[in-house]
C-alpha cells in the first residue's frame, strides 16, 4: 500500500515513487500538515509532529489542548474561513445564520485499493486496481453539520497524487458553499518560483516564471472555460531548477471552467497553495442531505528537474486520464479545409481536397465550419444544425460516400454550445442563451451561449448532434467554442441558485461530451476553442487531442508548443502544416510532428513540388510516429530562455531510438554549436541516419552533438534521427 496510518503518531503517509507526502490528526482533530517532498522513510515521521507553533496576534485555540497552538501559524492540511486561521481559506460555508466562520475537524478515516471516479466529472483512473491507493478523510463542522471529505488517490509508480473534497449538508438547514478548492499545500520557505502559463488567443501557454513574493500571487479564469489567458496549471520549483535539476511541485486542475490558484506567503515565510473552482461567481445551495463534489487536482512532485516534471504528467495522462479507443491507438492524418477555405467551400471543392489527400497519402478530410444552417460567415446558424444542401448537393451522406470512396475517412465540425441570434432556434427559443433579465446580451463573434445548465437546452443540441452522427459515416468531431460566458444566470434556477450556473455550464458540458463518447466509441473527438482556449485536463478526458492554436506560424508555434509541453503529452496536442505566411513547408512539418500532426491548406493551390514535398512528409509523419507519440519528451533549448535557437529531443521507452529537432528562429552567427541530447542510455551506441556517424550515449549526452555546420538561417530546421546500434 502507498499509503499508511500510523496509531502511535496518528499520521498519514503517501508515498509515490518521487515523493513522499505526510500528514496526521494533531490535538483538537486538526489536521496538520507536516511535510510533502522528496522521499523519507517512516522512521522520522514523530518530529514533524513538533512543527506547529504560536506568535503574538495569532489566535490560540482553546480545542487543542495545547498551550501555544495557533492555527494561524500552524501548516495546515484544508484551511477553513475564520477560526483562527488567517492565510488563505481552502474552504468556507455561508451557514443558515448567514456567518461564514467555519472549522473542520478530523473524524474518521477510510484506505482502499483502487480509485473511484467522480459524479459527472472527468477525473483520473486506474486501468487496474493495483495502480492507485485511496484515503478519504471524513471531517466536519460541529456547529453546522457539514461534513467535508478529503480524498487523496497516490500513483505510486507515477509520483502523483490526486485530490478532491465531498461536501455533504448532514444537517437540518441549507448552507451555502463559498470556496471549495480541490487542494490546500503548505510549504516551509518561499524560495520558489512560480510557473504562469499565460496567453491570449493565437498565443497561448507561453511561459511566466516569477520567484514568489510575499503575499498572494494569483492565476485565475473567470471566463467559463479554463481559457487562452491562464491555464489551470501551476508548478512552484526551487529557485535554480532548470530542466534536468531541482526540486518541482507540478500542480493541475482537471476542470475547464473558472478556476484560481492563490500562492501566500506569510509573514513568516510559509508558502501556501490553494486551486479549486475560483470562488469569485461561485456560491452553491446545499440543502438538507445534499452532495457537491469539487474537481479533481493533480500533485506531481520530483527532484529531477522541469522535464521530469513534464514527463511525469504526461505518462499519467496518456495512461490515466485519456480514454477509449483512440487513447493509444495511432490517430488518422487529417487535412482540415478551414484555413484553405473557410466557409467558402461546397461539395465539389472538398471532393476535390479528398482526392488531391488522398493521392498524398492523406487519411482522413475534416469539414469545418459553414455546413449547416445558412452559414456563409460567422453571423449566423450555429444551434442550427442540419446540412446546409445549397451547399452540400449530395447531401451529408452523398459528400461522405464520396470521400469514403476515395479511401479517406470524413470528420465533422461543431460548436455545441453556441447559438446565433440569426438562427432558426433562437427565433424559436430566445430564452436559451445565457443572459440576464433587463441587461443588454454581450456579443461576441455574434453568437451568444447556449444555457448548457438547463436539460431541455442541452437534450436539443444533442438530439440534432445524433441525428447526423447516427445516419451518416462520420469518425471524428471537431468540437469547438469561440467565446466565453457573460451574464451568467439562468432564466430557470430560484435567485439562491444563481451562484451555480457558471459550474453547471460545465457539467453540462461534460454530460454531453459523455454521452457523446459513450454513444459513438469508435469518434475521434478534438476539442477546440478557438485554437487553445480550453486546453486542460478536464477537455483530455473525453477527447484524446486538443488543437493547441489558430495561430499555425510555425515559429510563433514554438512557444505554444514548449509551453502546453510543460504538462500535456505530445499526441494531445494538435498541430497541422498550414500555408501560413512564413518559413518553409519542412519547417512546417518539423514544428507539427511535435503533436497530432495533420494538413490545414487548400491541396488545390500546391506546386508540384510542394505536392511532391508533403507526399515525402508523410512518409517521416509513420516513420517517426511512435517515438513521437509513445516516447519521451525533453526539451533541449527551450524558447522562453533562448531567443535565437530551440531544440527538443524524444527518445523511445526502451531508448533505441530518438529524434532531434532543431529550429533556427533567426538567424546568430554562432562559431560553435554542441548541442548536449538527454535521455539516452549512456551505455548504448547510437547511429545518426543522415552521416552514419555513431557515438555512445555518454558522449551525446555530455560532450553532445557538434551541429556547427547544420543550417542557421532564419526559421530554418531540421531533425536528427538516432538508433541504437
Ligand atoms: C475556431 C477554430 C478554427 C475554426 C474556426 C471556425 O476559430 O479554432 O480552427 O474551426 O473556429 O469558425
Amino acid at each position: 500500500m502507498a499509503i499508511s496510518f500510523c496509531k502511535e503518531t496518528n499520521t498519514f503517509k503517501l508515498d509515490t515513487n518521487s515523493s513522499t507526502y505526510i500528514f496526521g490528526i494533531f490535538e483538537g482533530n486538526y489536521l496538520v500538515h507536516y511535510y510533502y517532498g522528496a522521499p523519507i522513510p517512516d522512521t522520522d515521521v514523530e518530529i514533524l509532529r513538533i512543527r506547529p507553533g504560536f506568535a503574538s496576534f495569532c489566535p490560540d485555540s482553546p480545542s487543542a489542548r495545547v498551550f501555544n497552538f495557533s492555527p494561524d501559524v500552524t501548516p495546515l492540511e484544508y484551511s477553513t474561513f475564520g477560526a483562527g486561521d488567517f492565510r488563505l481559506s481552502a474552504f468556507a460555508i455561508k451557514n443558515a445564520d448567514g456567518n461564514k466562520v467555519t472549522d473542520l475537524r478530523y473524524v474518521s478515516h477510510e484506505i482502499y485499493k483502487g480509485k473511484k471516479g467522480l459524479p459527472g466529472m472527468p477525473a483520473l483512473y486506474v486501468n487496474d486496481e493495483s495502480e492507485a491507493d485511496t484515503l478519504e478523510v471524513l471531517t466536519e463542522d460541529k456547529v453546522t453539520g457539514v461534513q467535508v471529505t478529503l480524498v487523496y488517490s497516490v500513483f505510486e509508480s507515477k509520483g502523483a497524487i490526486t485530490r478532491s473534497v465531498r461536501v455533504k449538508n448532514a444537517s437540518k438547514k441549507a448552507v451555502f458553499i463559498d470556496t471549495v478548492h480541490s487542494l490546500c499545500v503548505d510549504l516551509p520557505g518561499y524560495d520558489y518560483e512560480m510557473f504562469d502559463l499565460y496567453g491570449r488567443w493565437v498565443k497561448e501557454r507561453a511561459l511566466e516564471r516569477y520567484p514568489l513574493h510575499r503575499g498572494i500571487q494569483s492565476i485565475k479564469s473567470k471566463r467559463g472555460s479554463s481559457s487562452h489567458n491562464h491555464n489551470p496549471f501551476t508548478a512552484l520549483v526551487k529557485k535554480g531548477a532548470n530542466e534536468e535539476y531541482g526540486d518541482c511541485y507540478g500542480f493541475n486542475l482537471v476542470y475547464s471552467s473558472n478556476f484560481s490558484i492563490d500562492v501566500e506567503v506569510d509573514g513568516f515565510a510559509s508558502t501556501r497553495l490553494v486551486m479549486g473552482i475560483n470562488p469569485e461567481g461561485f456560491c452553491w445551495h446545499l440543502s438538507p442531505d445534499e452532495e457537491f463534489c469539487s474537481p479533481e487536482a493533480v500533485m506531481i512532485f520530483t527532484d529531477k528537474g522541469v522535464g521530469e516534471m513534464s514527463r511525469m504528467f504526461h505518462r499519467l495522462y496518456a495512461d490515466n486520464l485519456v480514454r477509449g479507443k483512440w487513447k493509444k491507438a495511432k490517430r488518422p492524418l487529417l487535412i482540415n479545409n478551414w484555413e484553405g477555405t473557410g466557409m467558402d467551400f461546397d461539395h465539389d471543392k472538398l471532393v476535390s481536397f479528398a482526392r488531391h489527400a488522398k493521392d498524398m497519402g492523406i487519411e482522413m478530410l475534416v469539414m469545418d465550419d459553414g455546413w449547416f444552417g445558412h452559414r456563409d460567415d460567422d453571423k449566423s446558424s450555429l444551434g442550427d444544425w442540419y446540412v446546409a444542401e445549397y451547399k452540400l448537393r449530395k447531401g451529408l451522406n452523398g459528400l461522405i460516400k464520396e470521400v469514403n470512396d476515395l479511401g479517406l475517412k470524413f470528420g465533422i465540425w461543431f460548436e455545441p454550445e453556441m447559438i446565433s441570434p440569426d438562427s432558426d432556434v433562437y427565433k424559436a427559443h430566445p430564452d436559451w442563451c445565457l443572459h440576464t433579465e433587463n441587461r443588454d446580451k454581450s456579443i461576441a463573434r455574434t453568437q451568444y451561449v447556449m444555457d448548457y445548465s438547463r436539460k431541455e437546452v442541452r437534450e436539443y443540441v444533442y438530439s440534432m448532434m445524433k441525428e447526423i452522427l447516427s445516419n451518416n459515416n462520420i469518425d471524428y468531431v471537431k468540437w469547438d467554442f469561440n467565446r466565453n460566458l457573460t451574464e451568467v444566470s439562468c432564466a430557470e434556477l430560484p435567485p439562491e441558485k444563481q451562484g451555480e450556473v457558471f459550474h453547471r455550464f460545465v457539467l453540462g458540458t461534460y454530460e454531453i461530451m459523455e454521452r457523446l463518447v459513450t454513444d459513438f466509441p469508435n469518434l475521434l473527438l478534438e476539442n477546440c476553442s478557438g485554437g487553445g482556449g480550453r486546453f486542460d485536463p478536464g477537455m483530455l478526458y473525453y477527447s484524446p487531442q486538443i488543437w493547441t492554436s489558430d495561430n499555425t506560424d510555425p515559429i510563433e508555434r514554438l512557444t505554444i508548443q514548449f509551453g502546453t509541453s510543460l504538462c500535456y503529452p505530445a499526441s494531445t496536442m494538435g498541430a497541422h502544416v498550414s500555408a501560413s505566411r512564413r518559413a518553409s513547408y519542412e519547417t512546417k512539418k518539423n514544428v507539427a510532428l511535435w503533436g497530432s500532426f495533420g494538413y490545414e491548406l487548400d491541396p488545390d493551390k500546391l506546386t508540384e513540388e510542394e505536392i511532391a514535398e508533403i507526399k515525402e512528409q508523410v512518409k517521416e509523419y509513420h516513420k517517426y510516429y511512435d517515438v513521437i507519440h509513445y516516447g519521451e519528451l525533453y526539451r533541449l533549448i527551450t524558447p522562453f530562455e533562448n531567443e535565437f535557437k530551440v531544440a527538443w529531443e524524444f527518445v523511445s521507452e526502451d531508448k533505441n531510438e530518438a529524434l532531434v529537432t532543431v529550429v533556427q528562429i533567426k538567424q546568430a552567427y554562432d562559431p560553435f554549436f554542441m548541442l548536449r541530447l538527454q535521455g539516452l542510455d549512456r551505455n548504448k551506441y547510437y547511429e545518426i541516419e543522415e552521416t552514419g556517424e555513431v557515438y555512445s550515449g555518454a558522449f551525446l549526452m555530455n560532450a553532445g552533438l557538434n551541429l556547427t555546420h547544420k543550417p542557421n538561417g532564419d526559421g530554418q530546421s531540421y531533425l536528427i534521427h538516432l538508433t541504437a546500434k
